[in-house]
């Protein structure tokens, strides 16, 4: 089918957001997901470990107060879905049940890989981001199951305490599915994590933004482009910026200290955060978990995939209503009471600690580009990671229990946050250097020094944005399992076409 037929019904007129009223609604919290009851646990049937049965589904919420419902698919009856809360150590099961419909309500784009017409349009495989998990569980885009079927995932959550997240993975079809609304968060919690006393219960709660594009009945707009060569839009960008699935909330807190998860959920966009009047906050965690020591931030720049743990200390903010902000856009408000509280909880200078790998660990540099392809009219019809197809056999071979270092060559235009499957990262640097030396001659020419990372990426990350005309290195163990995984841009779009590849971990011989 022509993917412009698909198009018509996205032409619906888009909201002005600029005219709905603001801070109507409250923050929505996602539930807690409940287990169902306990089964053997698969490396060791003696063992019962909590199970969980997750629903993919269609449902129709509200986004703001003065909108029809949305439609959306979400994990459960509520997008976010259910937020998982577990412990270092304890594993858990999880049936991921795919109850979707049989037809998808976002335009189809058949020229993609993976979402031929001869594929089902309705397929789902659930990746949780940021595990250590077995290949067979961690959702590999092939893995996708049809409406009816379901699969059993165990994750063993043998890692730090840290904010995940579950997310849809389907090959060629993923932006429209967590586009869609199919993700939610995960947490897991540890001992040192709970020996800072840092604010927790009603004092500490994920924020998830993702954007969205909606008409002006509030349904979803996924946009196609009019070049009928590249039907498929290389970012999608809303109007309309959700957090925790609604336009412009807010939340009423206390004058004392709160904890805020932060998730970059959206498909593309990346975000500049900041409090109304540039109020200073900590950093105190990212991807895989805590800093050495909290880092003041008057600014956080997030992109789709990353978390950032932050603490905001509004004790000194007496009866104030606190906008957050991305640029110059209203994102939600805090409405600070006015009554003066006790603070219980602590924001100590030294948190865990993040020992630095030594580069001389790595007993393999990979040079890996990211590469960008347009068409006469000048549009990008692929991304490539080193200029290889998802289908073109593994090229990266880690053998486990060993350290890498991949270097990530971006010769174009924009920043693409790399995400690797089952490990965790240091970033080493990042240096300017000349592409067209590169392109023709493979050639590193640096064109200035190796920059640092940011203070507040200075910890075990995941997802790495790796810069426009820099090179970018980070330093990788892999560890926990062997086995075919990926690693990709997170910016879905780009992801779907089709900056994704397989990689496989060697067993150690
Ligand atoms: Cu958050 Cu492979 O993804
Ligand atoms: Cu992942
Ligand atoms: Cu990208």
């Amino acid at each position: 089918m022509n993917a412009m037929a698909h198009a018509l019904p996205t032409m619906a007129p888009a909201l002005d957001v600029s005219t709905l009223t603001q801070f109507v609604d409250p923050l929505p919290i996602p539930e807690i997901a409940q287990r169902q009851g306990y089964r053997p646990s698969p490396t060791d049937r003696k063992l019962s470990v909590p199970f969980y049965r997750i629903q993919a589904q269609p449902i129709a919420s509200k986004v703001h107060r003065d909108l029809p419902p949305t439609r959306f698919w979400s994990f459960g009856s509520s997008t976010p879905g259910p937020t998982f809360e577990t412990r270092s150590g304890e594993s858990l099961l999880v049936e991921w049940v795919n109850a979707l419909p049989s037809e998808h309500f976002l335009p189809m784009d058949h020229t993609i890989h993976g979402a031929e017409a001869d594929k089902p349009a309705v397929r789902t495989v659930v990746h949780l981001h940021g595990a250590k998990t077995g290949p067979e569980s961690d959702g590999y885009p092939e893995d996708w199951m049809v409406p009816g079927k379901s699969s059993l995932y165990y994750y063993p959550n043998q890692q730090d305490a840290a904010m995940l997240w579950y997310h849809d993975h389907a090959l060629g079809i993923n932006r429209l599915n967590v586009y869609a609304g199919l993700l939610g968060a995960f947490f897991i919690r540890d001992g040192v994590e709970e020996a800072l006393n840092l604010p927790k219960g009603k004092c500490e709660l994920p924020l998830i933004l993702y954007d969205r594009l909606l008409t002006r009945d509030g349904q979803l707009l996924y946009p196609v482009s009019p070049d009928p060569q590249a039907p498929w839009v290389p970012e999608i960008f809303g109007n309309a910026i959700l957090v925790n699935g609604k336009l412009f909330p807010y939340l009423d807190v206390e004058p004392r200290r709160y904890r805020f998860r932060v998730l970059n959920a959206s498909n593309a966009r990346f975000y500049n955060l900041s409090l109304a009047s540039d109020v200073p906050f900590h950093q105190i965690g990212t991807d895989q978990g805590l800093l050495p020591t909290p880092v003041p931030l008057t600014s956080l720049e997030i992109a789709p995939g990353e978390r950032a743990d932050l603490v905001v200390d509004f004790s000194e903010h007496l009866g104030a209503q606190l906008v957050l902000k991305n640029d110059a856009f209203i994102v939600m408000q805090f409405r600070v009471s006015a009554k003066k509280v006790t603070e219980t909880s602590s924001l100590p200078p030294a948190l865990r600690p993040v020992l630095r790998i030594p580069e001389s660990r790595a007993v393999q540099t990979r040079l890996l580009t990211l590469d960008e392809y347009v068409n006469k009219a000048g549009n990008p019809v692929m991304l490539l990671l080193n200029a290889s197809h998802w289908k073109m056999p593994a090229t990266e071979k880690p053998v486990l229990g060993s350290t890498e270092i991949w270097t990530l060559i971006n010769p174009t235009n924009d920043s693409h946050p790399i995400h690797l499957h089952l490990v965790r990262f240091q970033i080493l640097d990042r240096q300017p250097y000349e592409p067209w030396l590169f392109q023709t001659k493979r050639e590193l020419h640096f064109l200035g020094p190796p920059e640092l990372p940011d203070p507040n990426e200075a910890g075990w990350k995941d997802t790495v944005r790796a810069h426009s005309k820099m090179v970018t290195r980070i330093i990788v163990p892999f560890e926990g399992f062997a086995g075919r995984y990926v690693w990709h841009c997170h910016i879905l779009e780009h992801e779907d076409n089709e900056m994704m590849r397989p990689y496989e971990v060697i067993a150690a011989v």
